[in-house]
């Protein structure tokens, strides 16, 4: 196994709307699509579609999206003997809006997500153990989370944390525990409480995290692409310029495939290159995890590129 992500899945309803109603006024909108969605699930897909081997650890209720979610994690070979039904649950859903300008707006109703307990991370040890890195958002309750980051520590596998997210509850002694952490922009705000409209203010706010002793920092900027902090040395990897059409899940879809590369080989800057091409190629299309490329579709595009 090389990955093992321990987080959520939802369900993404998602309408794309020419402007959001004002309150008690009804407005037409032009479609709506359903699919497969929540953090977690987008990042385990995303490694898995770059050919990782993937498993995960999650919660699903026991409404009529349960199943219909796990056969799509099975669907693209990700291991789900660790994906359980909570009994008297709903499985989470995601309401999502995506508007003409291709900016999204997302509700979360964990459901069975919050259900994820540290003891699933024990009873998950013996294949966890096998894993080469772990990858962790915030979509499911922090005990859970904090365990999970022990658990690396303990086995010497590396931990990747998207605060996604950003919860002022967390716990930075465990996240000085991470390998990676990997915030937007805006959860960066959130957990620093600082500016990050510039680049200099970007790299001053992680800089505070790694003054807090967090080992890297990788802030994901959008169409601003990506900057690499730690305590001595700051890189930037530009995005491409794209026509963006439905930017959902394309954070979740850097993280899946920066795992993958990362794994592959230990070469973080490659790994954030490739995983920059990735996400642009996901913003191309409508959807999350149905927006994701395959390897032959994002060499194809990096060719294309040079
Ligand atoms: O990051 C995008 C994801 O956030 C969506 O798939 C939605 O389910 C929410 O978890």
């Amino acid at each position: 196994m090389d990955i093992a992500v321990i987080g959520s899945n939802m369900v993404d309803l998602i309408s794309y709307i020419d402007k959001m109603p004002k309150e008690g006024e009804t407005l037409e909108a032009p479609s709506f699509e359903i699919g497969c969605g929540g953090k977690g699930a987008n990042q385990a897909v995303a490694a898995a579609k770059m050919g990782s081997k993937v498993m995960m650890v999650t919660k699903v209720g026991d409404d009529l999206f349960a199943d219909n979610t796990i056969q799509n994690l099975e669907l693209y070979g990700i291991d789900t003997e660790f994906t359980e039904k909570v009994a008297g649950t709903s499985s989470g859903v995601a309401p999502i809006f995506v508007d003409a300008e291709s900016k999204n707006r997302i509700l979360i109703i964990k459901g069975a997500n919050e259900q994820l307990l540290p003891g699933d991370i024990d009873r998950a040890a013996d294949k966890l153990k096998q894993c080469s890195l772990i990858i962790l958002q915030l979509e499911v309750p922090l005990p859970a989370i904090y365990r999970a980051i022990d658990f690396g520590k303990e086995h010497g596998i590396p931990v990747v944390l998207n605060p996604a997210p950003a919860s002022r509850e967390l716990d930075f002694e465990y996240v000085c525990k991470c390998d990676f952490f990997i915030p937007n922009e805006s959860e960066l705000e959130i957990l620093t409480d600082m500016p990050v409209e510039t680049e200099e203010q970007v790299h001053t706010a992680a800089l505070k995290l790694i003054e807090k002793g967090v080992k890297n920092v990788i802030v994901t900027l959008g169409s601003r692409g990506v900057m690499w902090v730690t305590a001595n040395s700051m890189q930037r990897v530009e995005a491409y310029h794209v026509n963006a059409i439905d930017t959902t899940g394309a954070g979740d879809s850097f993280i899946g495939c920066f795992a993958h590369y990362y794994v592959k080989d230990g070469d973080i800057l490659n790994a954030l290159k490739m995983a920059t091409a990735f996400s642009a190629l996901s913003v191309m299309k409508r959807g999350t995890q149905s927006s994701y490329p395959d390897a032959t579709e994002l060499e194809k595009f990096i060719e294309q590129q040079k």
